[in-house]
């Protein structure tokens, strides 16, 4: 019972930020698809905690970028990144470790990962 309140007063709380802050809600539902696909296509080997430490990469001879790193990342145009993502490493002069995902991910979803991407190093609004 307490925990059905708590639960719907959370939901109602949420509602409320989300009327509130529509712009910020909208953002925040980015992100969060965004985590969801980075989950799903790239934690295996940039790691669920974003550092780069996968289970995937064992024996890989490139090791893959940590996402965390906020001096790392920060020099990484968000450009750069689209390309990186779309074409894969190759499409970068970089490695062909990573995978190209304009089959797997629209566009838009390359861009709403690359402004995840930025939120994720705190590296700030895109470039
Ligand atoms: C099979 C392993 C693998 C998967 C899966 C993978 N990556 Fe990578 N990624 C790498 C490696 C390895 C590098 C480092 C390439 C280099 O520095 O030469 C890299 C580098 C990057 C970079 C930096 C590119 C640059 O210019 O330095 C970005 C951004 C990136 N990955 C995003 C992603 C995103 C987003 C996904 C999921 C959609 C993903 N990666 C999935 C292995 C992977």
């Amino acid at each position: 019972m307490t925990i059905h309140r708590k639960l719907s007063s959370a939901l109602l709380l949420a509602a409320a930020i989300g009327l509130a802050c529509p712009a910020f809600a909208q953002d925040d539902a980015k992100l969060q698809a965004s985590a969801k696909l980075y989950d799903t296509y790239c934690a295996q080997c940039h790691g669920v905690n974003r550092n780069g430490k996968g289970v995937n990469t064992i024996g890989l001879s490139v090791q893959p970028r940590d996402h965390s790193d906020t001096a790392g990342m920060s020099t990484l145009p968000a450009t750069q990144m689209f390309t990186a993502i779309k074409g894969g490493g190759a499409a970068v002069n970089k490695s062909a470790l990573m995978p190209a995902w304009g089959s797997v991910l629209t566009d838009d979803e390359i861009n709403d990962m690359v402004d995840y991407l930025r939120h994720v190093c705190k590296c700030g609004a895109a470039k």
